[in-house]
């Protein structure tokens, strides 16, 4: 596995110039005449988030040496498709609370969110057609096909206390790790990298994109509300069979399983102090969060192939802190 030089600083100031680039690109291209677009659509994005998909964009762009203007229109179309995504999975989730706010859904409703939701979506099919390059289209709507596909598959599973993990890791591969993955290859592929290159980048994109949901269906049983600016609970209400509840199933008592398997059936909020309870006893969650590891260092390991660079040393330190963070 390669060293992290990077550890000791979020080592992510070297492209704080680029990320406000994208800043302006993301404000530039949001406006719309219609008034009620603009609203939500600021609403969502002026709240923040991390921004971890268009980092991986720039990381990657630079670390393969490209530096054009295309890579910030790239890196706001990978947030403008995850923003989309978002507004989407809290209505379908129910869910009230989103970037520490009230949740879009909440306080504008359900259909004005699906709404703004397609806007952001096919404005970022508008602003891949103006980069001007069919592979950028190619990779971009191949991955908005595979998370539409992944939050099917993630509905008709749910109330499942069944669920095989191999079909729970196949949903957040397509739900969340498919961006994750085409925002690493977008920058191989800005950089003009040859094909092993932009495989291992992708490759690097999937496992982190897996280790990160991992870990957030992980902080929706341990994590704190306030900290994650999201509600915990969330899953277990929706019946979501999530790793931390699926591992529970499999190691706990008789009594203990079917308490949680009921609770998957039942979608039982209720139940979330006696879940908690069993979830720790169990060693759920701690397995949740190794596989996570194991997720993170598969990813670290994809880079072996990039030059030594500030981008890969950011890359590097950005599987630890994905596993490692709480919010
Ligand atoms: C939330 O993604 C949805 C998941 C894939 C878990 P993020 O945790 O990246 O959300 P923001 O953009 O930082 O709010
Ligand atoms: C991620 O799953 C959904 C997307 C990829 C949009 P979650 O439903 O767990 O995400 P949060 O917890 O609501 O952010
Ligand atoms: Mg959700
Ligand atoms: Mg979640």
């Amino acid at each position: 596995m390669p060293s992290t030089r990077a550890l000791a600083s979020n080592g992510l100031e070297f492209v704080a110039d680029d990320m406000a680039q994208v800043d302006r690109v993301i404000h530039l291209r949001l406006s719309s005449d219609v008034t009620l677009i603009n609203q939500i659509s600021s609403y969502i994005v002026g709240a923040g988030g991390k921004r971890i998909r268009p980092k991986l964009v720039l990381l990657f762009a630079r670390a393969l040496g490209f530096e054009g203007p295309e890579r910030f229109e790239l890196a706001a179309i990978v947030e403008f498709i995850h923003t989309a995504t978002l507004l989407h999975d809290d209505v379908v989730d129910e869910s009230s609370m989103r970037r520490g706010r009230q949740t879009a859904n909440a306080l504008f409703g359900n259909a004005a969110s699906v709404l703004v939701g397609d806007f952001l979506y096919s404005r970022a099919f508008q602003m891949m057609v103006s980069v001007g390059r069919l592979r950028v289209l190619d990779v971009l709507a191949d991955a908005t096909n595979v998370i539409a596909e992944g939050e099917v598959l993630q509905l008709l599973n749910m109330h499942d206390p069944d669920l095989a993990v191999e079909d729970y890791l196949r949903v957040i591969r397509y739900k969340t790790a498919k961006l994750f993955e085409a925002s690493a290859r977008l920058g191989a592929v800005l950089g003009f990298a040859g094909a092993s290159v932009e495989e291992s980048c992708a490759d690097y994109g999937r496992s982190l994109g897996t280790a990160f949901q991992l870990v957030d269906d992980l902080l929706d049983y341990e994590g704190n509300s306030q900290e994650l600016g999201k509600n915990v609970g969330d899953d277990l209400r929706e019946g979501k069979p999530t790793l931390p509840l699926l591992m529970a199933i499999e190691r706990g008592s008789p009594a203990e399983r079917d308490l949680v398997r009921q609770a998957i059936i039942d979608g039982d909020v209720g139940r979330l102090p006696d879940i908690l309870q069993i979830v720790r006893r169990t060693g759920a969650l701690q397995a949740t969060r190794e596989a996570a590891r194991l997720e993170a260092a598969k990813a670290q390991d994809s880079l072996v192939l990039l030059p030594e660079s500030l981008a890969r040393d950011a890359l590097l330190d950005l599987c630890v802190r994905s596993v490692e963070r709480s919010s």
